[in-house]
């Protein structure tokens, strides 16, 4: 992949910028601004350069179709204000815009395009629409690595056309992946919860061959207690999934990976009912699982301090209630304590992680935190994605 920070000359040039601009909004406000603070590094790259850059982004679903509620607008005010220059939001349709050059009559350097996925073509991959998207730059820059599992227009079928780099953020979110998944400094150690099992299996395969220990907790904890016919009482999991656990512990027994589950927990009858630490074999049919136990925490505390790499995805409990919310924060506790002391590198990713982080806020004290959702998984699986692939 060749990369924008690579290139000279950059003065006049148009540059076609995906980013990925799709942050929480209700009513035109903006619920979360992590997204947009991320690409501003790429933007000041590029207004230091004297480029001119032409913002392509989607906000929400829209399904091919106009929807107010998902306009760019507020997005396009809010970054004005962060680069602290005039942005323009460019409303007509971009497929019957006769001239190409959309600064012709304009002073500003920055022009953001109507959301992307208002056109069907652009989740279609249209190589019509990547086409004519192209021909309002000069050059292509992808940073929107958060987007890049998706095969659309605007990442996928428009490199076709256009000499195309990744971006700051981009680089650095893949950078980071590798440092997981390949380019790894060992012992590493994975610590994954959520609910599904299922839907993490893929990566669970993936990494079983390249990581020394991996740690369940949270609601996918549980498939591993139920399997091992401890009792969980009323607690979330996963039907039906004694096959693949099998193959969890056949592979990791194969390739001399650790499987680490909890050895006591903290259980509540109701979701907001009072916290009792038990043992496994104490666990009643109205229990529910709600958190992991000192003991276990203990064991997941040593385990960090021994590694080079920590990889976490995924909460040890309910911490949406501040009384099973101990063993997420320990857990982030326990990295930041090591990354304090250059002794790990750690990569965080996931919606709800990335909220438990900032509950103690340690963001800036991880290594890598992703944003990305979806691409990040898909990455973990080991899929090449199609931002990934064009661009190289
Ligand atoms: C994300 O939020 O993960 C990306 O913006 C991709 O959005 P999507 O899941 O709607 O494709």
């Amino acid at each position: 992949m060749k990369s924008i920070q690579d290139l000279q000359n950059l003065e006049g040039k148009k540059v076609l910028l995906r980013l990925d601009l799709n942050v929480p909004l209700n009513e035109n406000i903006i619920k979360d601004e992590t997204r947009i603070n991320k690409i501003l590094p790429i933007l000041n790259f590029l207004l230091n350069k004297k480029s001119k850059i032409i913002i392509i982004s989607h906000v929400g679903r829209p399904k091919g179709k106009v929807n107010p509620e998902l306009s760019m607008k507020p997005i396009c005010e809010n970054l004005e204000k962060k680069i602290n220059q005039k942005v323009n939001l460019l409303t007509e349709d971009i497929r019957n815009i006769k001239d190409r050059d959309l600064f012709k009559n304009l002073s500003q350097n920055v022009l953001v395009l109507e959301n992307i996925r208002f056109y069907p073509e652009e989740e279609n991959n249209s190589l019509d629409f990547a086409k004519n998207l192209a021909t309002f730059g000069d050059i292509y820059v992808n940073d929107a690595f958060s987007c890049s599992h998706r095969s659309h227009a605007s990442v996928a079928n428009i490199t076709k056309f256009l000499p195309s780099y990744a971006g700051i953020q981009f680089n650095s979110e893949v950078k980071a992946l590798q440092k997981v998944t390949s380019d790894i400094k060992k012992p590493i150690t994975c610590i994954i919860g959520g609910s599904k099992i299922s839907s993490k299996i893929g990566i669970i395969k993936n990494l079983i061959p390249k990581f020394d220990n991996i740690i369940f907790v949270g609601g996918m904890a549980n498939n591993i207690l139920n399997f091992k016919k401890f009792s969980i009482g009323k607690s979330i999991y996963e039907k039906n999934c004694d096959e693949i656990i099998t193959k969890i512990f056949d592979a990791s027994k194969k390739n001399s990976c650790s499987i680490i589950y909890p050895e006591d927990v903290i259980t509540g009858k109701e979701l907001q009912s009072k916290p009792i630490v038990k043992d496994l074999n104490d666990i009643n049919s109205d229990d529910m699982i709600l958190d992991i136990g000192p003991k276990t925490l203990i064991k997941i505390n040593d385990l960090i301090n021994s590694s080079k790499t920590i990889l976490w995805n995924g909460p040890a409990g309910y911490f949406e209630n501040p009384d099973f919310a101990n063993g997420s924060y320990e857990i982030a506790k326990s990295i930041v304590r090591n990354f304090k002391s250059n002794s790990i590198y750690s990569v965080a990713g996931g919606g709800d992680t990335i909220a438990v982080i900032n509950k103690v806020n340690a963001i800036n004290e991880f290594n890598f935190v992703s944003t990305a959702g979806g691409a990040f998984l898909e990455y973990l699986e080991g899929k090449e994605l199609p931002g990934i692939s064009a661009l190289k």
